[in-house]
Formats: C-alpha cells, structure tokens, sequence
C-alpha cells in the first residue's frame, strides 16, 4: 500500500448501503480515507446478502463495492448505539449516508444537531431527487433514476419490437451519483481548509444522470430551434420521427458530430459480442477509403462531406460491415487503428475479466479475503503518477467494531455491555 495516499488522515464515517453511497466511500478510502462502515448488527449492508455465489460469504455485490473499508455495527436506533455515532460525528471529517428521504433525521441526526456536534463535518448524502423537489419523497434505484434522469427515454431503438425506452447496464443511477458526490466531498473538504466550517453535500441520482445527458438536452434544445437532428440515424429519411418534438432514441448512433456504429464481424451469428463500434470523423473520411480501399470515395461529390454522406450513412456502414465480414473483431480493429480510425471491439464482461492490459494496469484486481479465499474487482479507474493505492478486502460484518470503539475511548467493559444490549 503506498504510504502517501493524500487522503491519510481523513475519517469518514460511511452510513451507505446498497450502491450509490458505497462506490462513493469506496473510492475515497482507495486514496486513503478511514473510512468507517456503520451497519446495523446481525445483518449489515444488505448486500451483504444478495445475490450470494458462495453460501455463507459476503456477496460480491458487497466486496465489489466496500473494499478499503472497516466495519462497525451500530444499532443507531438505541441509545447506546447514537451515543456512539455522536462520539464518532465529533471525530470525523466526513459523514455519507444514502437513506431513503428523511431517515437520518427520524433517527436524530438532523443537519442541524450534527453542526452542534462537529461544525466541521460535511454531511454528504445521495437522494433520488433534489431537496424541495416535487418527488423528494420517493425512494430510488437506479433504473427509477435512469428513468428520471433522461437517460431511458433517449436509450434504445426508436422503432420495433422492443423500441420502448432502454436502461443502460452502466450504473449511470448509483456508482455515477456516488462519483458525483466524492467530487462534493472533497471539494467541500478543501473549502473548511479554508473556512474551518463544514457544509452539507447533496447529490441526486436525477440529477447525476441529467449532468451524464447533457448531451441528450442539447439535441433537445437543437430540436426545439431547427425541427431535426442532422446526426440522428432517422435523418432525412424518417422525418417523422422528429414531428413530435422531442429527442428520438438514436440506437447506436455517435452521440456527437461523428456518425458512428455497431458493425457486425466475422462470427456475429453465433457470437452475441462480435461486433465492433465504427466512428466515421469529418476530417478521416480519406484514411477510412484507404482503409476499405475505396479510394474513388475520396473524389465523389456524393462522400465527400459529412453532409453529402449522411442521407446514405447508413449504406455506407453496411460496406465496412460487408469489408470485415470475414475478420474477427480484433482483426478489424487492428486494421482500423492502423488508419487512425476510433473503433473498439465490442468487449464481453468476461473478456474484460481475463483482458491483460486491464489485469497488468490494475482496472482489474484479484483481493485475498478472509472468507471467499479471494475475489476478483474492478479497480480504480483513475491512475495517479505519485502514488499506486492498493485494494484491499471489504471487511466482514463488524470486523472492526471493537477496535474503533476503543479508538473512541470505550473501555473493554463498555464495549462488553453495548454487545450485551445489541447495541453493536
Ligand atoms: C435505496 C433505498 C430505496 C432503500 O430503501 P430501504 O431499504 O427501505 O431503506 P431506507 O434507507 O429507506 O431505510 C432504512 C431504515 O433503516 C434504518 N437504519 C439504517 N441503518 C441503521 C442502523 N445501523 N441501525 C438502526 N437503524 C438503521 C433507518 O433509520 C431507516 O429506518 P426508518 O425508515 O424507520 O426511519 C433508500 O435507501 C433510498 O431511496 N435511498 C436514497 C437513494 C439511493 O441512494 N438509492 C440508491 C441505492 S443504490
């Protein structure tokens, strides 16, 4: 573990469950954070227990989001276990909890007592929907989020069978809102460097998939003045498409001003994931000729420019998918990239898995953990030149509940009485 992660130092006491909150903390605690874990005893997290592979052990939906971390149960409902979270409130830097709408406050821990506790503290908390909002009551999931963000009505195909709006398997509701807020959090923490004050932190999952389709707002806006999107793959053949108004769902197509697409390659029958995405760029049209050996292309008034090709775009991609019919997805890209072309193979969860450059950049990890023996997760996406953080395993279930209550000063017989009443 490097010893100069820049978040030594800093505790936070990590009243999260589920996803959102948890991929927030996690990642705080890889740069070196304390990060304290509170659960309630006997069952913890419930992910603790969902979705299990090995009978008996932490679920991967747990380890894979709770790396990093101690473990502290706490019954916040008794008045041994708040007068413990008072004691930690006091001490920490960083309170993240993302409870259903008003439960820490039901359970005594308003914005108001925790500033009484500690002015320093950030409070930092992940709701569905903003304070004040006309659905501030609801409790979320990601896809009531992806559904309330933009992101389902502008995902999928816009005509057939399953042409409904389309969640995304990127957690585009949880992690993406937990990310959010460690960005909250640690500029918070950088402003009480200079106010000495805490402040409170607030990130809706509405409101995180809404910043991830900005883009999707500004074909909106674009809509509204011109009455069609040029880049849409409905333009100009389906016009119809745009007659009501609003953004159509675009499939496949680039979300920019570079047209692009799924391409199938060779063994797409059988193979669900043999396919590679194609991105033509306005000013690679002559590398993608030489690449196809189309050079008759490169003069054609009706190729030419972006315009000219996008009435037939989709005929053009059909003769790179005629040109890689018989090339794998690895071939076709490693005769695209020699082009400068921005493709990528259609990767699989399991090819990722064994992928060595993810394995040797340590995107992908393998954790000893004292239960399962180990297990494998994905690792920090982002890479730092000075420091290398390690990840180690989530702890199990109250791991370390008497350590930090000693670290809080409770001695050997209080802790002993706080698990006689189930407190911890
Ligand atoms: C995710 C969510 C829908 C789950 O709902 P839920 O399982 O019903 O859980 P809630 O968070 O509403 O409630 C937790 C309850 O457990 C209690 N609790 C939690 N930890 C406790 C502890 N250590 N000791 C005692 N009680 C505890 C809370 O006080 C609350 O009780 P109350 O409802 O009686 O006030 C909800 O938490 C939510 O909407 N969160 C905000 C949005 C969010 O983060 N969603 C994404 C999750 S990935």
């Amino acid at each position: 573990m490097s010893d100069n992660l820049p978040l030594k130092g800093i505790k936070i006491i990590d009243f999260t469950h589920v996803q959102a909150g948890p991929a927030c903390t996690q990642l705080l605690a890889w740069f070196g954070a304390d990060v304290i874990k509170v659960e309630r005893p006997g069952s913890g997290d419930v992910t603790r227990s969902q979705l299990r592979d090995i009978p008996g052990a932490d679920a991967l939906y747990f380890t894979m989001l709770n790396s990093n971390k101690r473990s502290l149960t706490l019954d916040t409902k008794k008045a041994e276990g708040k007068a413990v979270l008072e004691k930690l409130i006091k001490e920490s830097d960083v309170m993240v909890e993302n409870f259903g709408p008003g439960a820490l406050d039901r359970m005594g821990f308003t914005w108001e007592h925790i500033q009484k506790l500690n002015p320093g503290m950030i409070l930092a908390s992940v709701k569905g929907f903003s304070d004040g909002h006309h659905y501030e009551d609801l409790k979320v999931y990601e896809n009531v989020a992806q559904c309330a963000g933009g992101a389902a009505s502008t995902t999928g195909y816009w005509k057939g069978e399953n042409s409904g709006p389309t969640i995304s398997s990127a957690a585009l509701g949880d992690s993406n809102t937990g990310m959010h807020l460690a960005i909250g959090i640690l500029t918070a923490y950088i402003g009480k460097q200079k106010t000495g004050k805490g402040q409170k932190v607030a990130v809706s999952m509405q409101d995180s998939v809404l910043n991830l389709c900005r883009v999707k707002m500004r074909d909106q806006l674009r809509l509204d003045k011109v009455g069609y999107l040029e880049e849409y793959p409905q333009y100009p053949h389906e016009m119809e498409a745009f007659k009501d108004g609003v953004v159509p769902r675009g499939a496949n197509a680039g979300g920019g001003g570079q047209p692009g697409w799924i391409l199938k390659c060779k063994g797409w029958e059988t193979d669900p994931n043999a396919y590679i995405y194609f991105t033509v760029q306005g000013h690679a049209w002559e590398p993608i000729c030489d690449a196809l050996g189309k050079p008759e292309w490169k003069t054609d008034p009706a190729y030419t420019t972006a315009q000219a090709r996008q009435p037939h775009i989709m005929n053009i991609f059909a003769t790179i998918e005629d040109f890689i019919k018989d090339k794998t997805k690895f071939e076709a890209v490693d005769i695209f990239r020699k082009f400068d072309i921005p493709c990528a193979p259609v990767l699989s969860m399991k090819e990722l898995l064994h992928d060595k450059s993810l394995r040797a950049s340590g995107s992908i990890v393998e954790v000893p953990h004292k239960v399962r023996g180990s297990y494998f997760t994905v690792g920090s996406p982002i890479k730092f030149s000075g420091m290398k953080p390690e990840v180690t395993a989530s702890p199990l279930l109250g791991e370390h509940t008497d350590a930090v209550l000693a670290e809080l000063g409770y001695s050997a017989q209080e802790i002993a009485a706080m698990h006689e009443v189930k407190a911890v």
